[in-house]
């Protein structure tokens, strides 16, 4: 797509070291800077040493080394829903260990678990509770991100829950089929509770409606893949206050659902996978490494109108899409694999189907347009800057304040925000932007009309450096809501806003 991976996240680097990189100087042009330092990074990733003393973490993490398919794809467990009890779930948050390098546990933080969580699934129109426990020795909040629901169940910054302390969270799906997440929001800390391993799927499930066509079978045909790259400290630790980069922790190593090294059998032709970048700042591009098309069918916060054909997907942090890929055509020795976008290989796909097994992938569609006229031709209501890099981030000119409302707007009533990611002397950097309690529009981008691929609800949107994007924001819910840059760091060091919606 548009987006070069890290791009933003090193180009201050490449402007400290600018004076050895010819391309550089004409910084104004965003573009052709971003073009000098990919070579210039790909060149960095193999002789590290060349590019001298460097002071931050990002600068020495390049892309994700290839995963050696040595294990298979771990499947979250689905939460079971408890009968003749208090509450439908629960879920408790606690510390752990993982063994990643044979013969070393790492610590490492978890839902019902030590790494990551179960996924949550949902049926639209349903209330459940949860009993939220946190067995912590910090504080944390538990956020359903995507989901549209009052500010006061939202898990934002100011929900606490202290260590040793439970809560009866009540959720209602009111919304279209989807795949959402949830997440510790703990400010300040939400990049490091993350990292250590904290974060789950949330589906919302519409039995009745026409996406069932789509494969539905999970972990069968229906597979959860949530991104995350790791690094780990000299005793293979989590060590994230050495690890931290202000500016977006990444890591060299990619996980997939917490497993290293991960592949996948795949058992039948036609598969829907369900993508989720939770890392803490890395943008993956996704393709497949023989260069086949794949369909794109759902964004976060619902399905496309029909299927889009793609080559290659970005997804920024907490962003989601769902695929369908059909492998029916291709020869049992070809070997398979979900790559980035230089080649490395993040899944190796091993088919093990029965090749005479044949299916067609069927389509939903619909020819309801996507914005009407109407909402193409609102007017600008909110204005939202993103700026800056490392802890030098705002938002209209402003950090974080827990006790300060940024924003106001009326809930039920649509309004067009317009995010502008204002470009500093350096280029700037992609900002991904969120909302919390709402599942936006985008109408444009630049004042052109959005991709096909991101025609469907969204709660998470790639705002590149110089960027203004129009979204139209409905909030279903009244309460008050984040709304914040999602690379972690960002967030932690107060990219982030309040919005009351009354
Ligand atoms: Cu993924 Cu403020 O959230
Ligand atoms: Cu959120
Ligand atoms: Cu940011």
């Amino acid at each position: 797509m548009k987006k070069k991976t890290l791009v933003g996240v090193f180009s201050l680097f490449v402007f400290l070291v600018g004076c050895t990189n010819p391309n550089t100087e004409d910084s104004s042009n965003n573009n052709r800077m971003n073009q000098s330092f990919e070579n210039e990074n790909n060149h960095m990733m193999n002789t590290p040493s060349e590019s001298g003393t460097n002071h931050m973490n990002a600068s020495n993490i390049g892309p994700l080394e290839s995963s050696k398919g040595l294990n298979e794809l771990k499947i979250p467990e689905v939460l079971e829903k408890q009968e003749n009890s208090e509450v439908d779930y629960e879920i408790t948050a606690s510390i752990g260990t993982t063994e990643f390098f044979e013969g070393t546990q790492t610590e490492t933080y978890g839902y019902n678990g030590y790494l990551l969580g179960p996924t949550v699934r949902l049926k639209k129109g349903e209330t459940i509770k949860v009993r939220f426990t946190n067995d912590l020795n910090e504080l944390t909040t538990v956020h359903w991100h995507g989901l549209e629901i009052p500010g006061e169940v939202d898990g934002g910054p100011n929900q606490i829950i202290l260590p040793g302390e439970d809560r009866i969270i009540t959720l209602e799906a009111d919304q279209p089929s989807a795949t959402l997440w949830y997440h510790p929001h703990p400010h300040g800390d939400t990049g490091k509770q993350v990292f250590k391993g904290l974060g789950g799927l949330l589906y919302i499930d519409e039995p009745e409606d026409a996406t069932h066509i789509y494969p539905d079978n999970y972990g069968i045909n229906d597979i959860p893949l949530i991104f995350q790259d790791r690094q780990f400290d000299e005793n293979d630790q989590l060590n994230y206050e050495q690890l931290m980069d202000i500016d977006g922790t990444l890591g060299n190593i990619g996980l997939i659902n917490g497993t290293m090294d991960p592949k996948l059998t795949v058992t039948e032709p036609i598969m829907r996978f369900r993508l989720l970048n939770a890392s803490n700042a890395r943008e993956y591009t996704f393709r497949l490494n023989n260069g086949d098309s794949f369909k794109q069918i759902a964004s976060d916060g619902s399905k496309l109108k029909q299927p889009v054909e793609m080559q290659e997907i970005t997804l920024t942090p907490s962003e989601r899409v769902e695929v369908l890929i059909d492998f029916s055509k291709i020869e049992p020795q070809e070997s398979i694999a979900i790559t980035d976008e230089f080649g490395n290989t993040l899944l190796p796909l091993e088919l093990a189907f029965d090749p005479q097994q044949r299916e067609t992938i069927s389509e939903l569609t619909t020819d309801e347009p996507f914005l009407s006229e109407e909402e193409k031709n609102l007017p600008i209501s909110k204005k939202v800057e993103l700026f800056g890099q490392m802890n030098m981030v705002t938002i209209n000119g402003r950090k974080f304040d827990p006790n300060r409302i940024d924003l106001r707007q009326e809930h039920g009533v649509t309004e067009v925000w317009e995010i502008y990611n204002r470009p500093d002397m350096m280029g700037g950097m992609t900002h991904p932007f969120h909302i919390h309690g709402t599942q936006f529009k985008i109408i444009s981008r630049d004042n052109v009309e959005v991709a096909p691929n991101e025609q469907a609800l969204k709660d998470s949107v790639l705002v590149e450096s110089g960027e203004r994007v129009k979204l139209l924001v409905t909030f279903p819910e009244k309460g008050i809501f984040p709304y914040h840059c999602h690379i972690l760091e960002h967030e932690d060091n107060g990219m982030m806003g309040l919005i009351e919606v009354y």
